[in-house]
């Protein structure tokens, strides 16, 4: 994904600060401390989604079939309500098992209200490059007392984890500011947020015209729509992520091409809640820097970014017909696309020299992906998590062979199942969805 998009065979070498440090002919056998064969394998840079819930991967299933706002009102702030730190903890490992497995490397998070020490306890230990915050939430039509805070509250505790963990495991670990969305969030809070991330070049992250009804309901209320009401507040001029993006009114494509934000498209999250299909041709078209996110598996119910390509491209031309993007173009959004939204794309989204070595390792000489001859078309729509063999993370090995090697999944998913039975219990919902 370098601005060429060359594709290469090619030895990777990694210096002993985990970055790319030349990119060789296999034929010169350049000497290394470890050598890791991958001979027959496709390598992309890892994948980075920019929009998560790892706080919601326990809810799996216990959120279906309602839309978005009585899907938050009923389901999932009563569950995250009912987090306590093992819980939330729990949650993380098993979300990131699954991140890794699939070659996935970097994430944006974003946490629940409380408890986000956990979060960031689970990707230090794991090895995932994560940027997260905690959820912002100081008003609010049906939030549950245990989630709504003050301002002030919010703002400090914010304050506080961004001292605490931004930069912390030599920068893997990165604070974002994370007002929930306009409806959870008031006017003094947001714009306190983007002073904070223009004072201290800091990440904003934040949902965004996700469905209609919200979309109408924030019209309603603020008399403005949502990305402009975000751009007044001075929210789209700083590096900002907006997750999802359904329902732009026709003046807010300036707004998203203009300033500092990226749109996070969530294709099969959007499918599952009803929202719609978002218009990434037109975003891509007009200079909108476009990423791609599971959201959560409350909502989607995998955080598999191949199959989050695959959607984007199928809806892509469901939406545009002959003029959707190419897959190259598409590949962009997990790759370069979400280093840009991120803020990180001096450091990954390709494999460049001086980069991150944060790469995913394929094995697609399967039956369900051989055939085309453009490497990206067979990326798109015939890739699948399970064709992933090897990632590693800043040069560390994280998947080798198709396992975890940074902690152990069965113990990740039996400490899920575990603490997922006693969430319930506390939440007082029933597991039947
Ligand atoms: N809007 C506000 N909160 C959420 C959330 O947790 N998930 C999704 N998909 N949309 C939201
Ligand atoms: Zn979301």
């Amino acid at each position: 994904m370098d601005p060429l998009r060359t594709v290469l065979v090619a030895d990777i070498l990694v210096d002993a600060d985990g970055r790319i440090a030349a990119l060789a002919d296999p034929a010169a056998r350049a000497p290394a401390q470890r050598s890791i064969e991958a001979s027959g394998l496709v390598i992309v840079p890892g994948l980075i989604q920019a929009h998560i819930h790892l706080c919601q991967t326990l809810f799996r299933g216990l959120a279906e079939d309602k839309p978005l706002l009585p899907w938050l009102r009923e389901r999932i702030w009563p569950l995250e309500a009912a987090h306590d730190p093992d819980s939330l903890r729990a949650s993380a490992r098993l979300g990131i098992a699954e991140l890794l497995l699939g070659g996935t490397t970097a994430i944006l998070d974003m946490g629940t209200v409380h408890h986000t020490d956990a979060l960031f306890e689970a990707a230090a230990e794991t090895g995932i490059r994560y940027t997260g915050g905690k959820a912002m939430m100081d008003t609010g039509e049906g939030v549950p007392g245990g989630l709504l805070e003050t301002t002030a509250l919010a703002l400090r505790d914010s304050d506080r984890l961004a001292r605490d963990w931004h930069g912390r495991e030599g920068g893997r670990l990165r604070y974002a500011y994370s007002p929930r969305f306009v409806l959870t969030a008031s006017y003094d809070l947001l714009r306190s947020v983007g002073a904070r991330a223009r004072a201290n070049q800091m990440l904003v992250h934040t949902h965004a015209s996700e469905q209609r009804d919200e979309s109408e309901l924030v019209r309603e209320r603020f008399g403005v729509s949502n990305i402009r009401l975000l751009a007044n507040l001075g929210l789209a001029e700083t590096n900002a992520c907006f997750a999802h993006c359904v329902w732009p009114e026709p003046d807010e494509f300036d707004i998203l091409s203009s300033g500092g934000a990226s749109v996070v498209h969530c294709p099969s999250c959007n499918m599952k809640l009803g929202s719609g299909i978002a218009p990434i041709a037109e975003y891509l078209d007009c200079g909108v820097n476009v990423a791609l996110g599971a959201d959560g598996a409350a909502s989607n119910n995998r955080l598999d970014a191949w199959e989050e390509l695959r959607l984007a491209g199928l809806l892509a031309t469901l939406r545009s017909g002959p003029s959707a993007p190419a897959a190259a173009d598409l590949f962009e959004l997990a790759t370069i696309g979400g280093a840009r939204a991120l803020g990180m794309d001096v450091d990954i989204g390709s494999i460049e020299i001086g980069k991150c070595a944060d790469l995913t390792m394929l094995d697609l000489q399967r039956a369900h992906a051989v055939g085309p001859d453009d490497v990206y078309t067979r990326l798109l729509y015939s890739a699948r998590a399970s064709d992933v063999r090897l990632v590693t993370i800043g040069g560390k090995v994280v998947v080798e062979n198709g396992s975890l090697k940074s902690f152990r999944e069965a113990e990740a998913v039996a400490d899920a199942e575990h603490q997922r039975a006693l969430l319930v219990n506390r939440a007082g919902v029933s597991t039947a969805g």
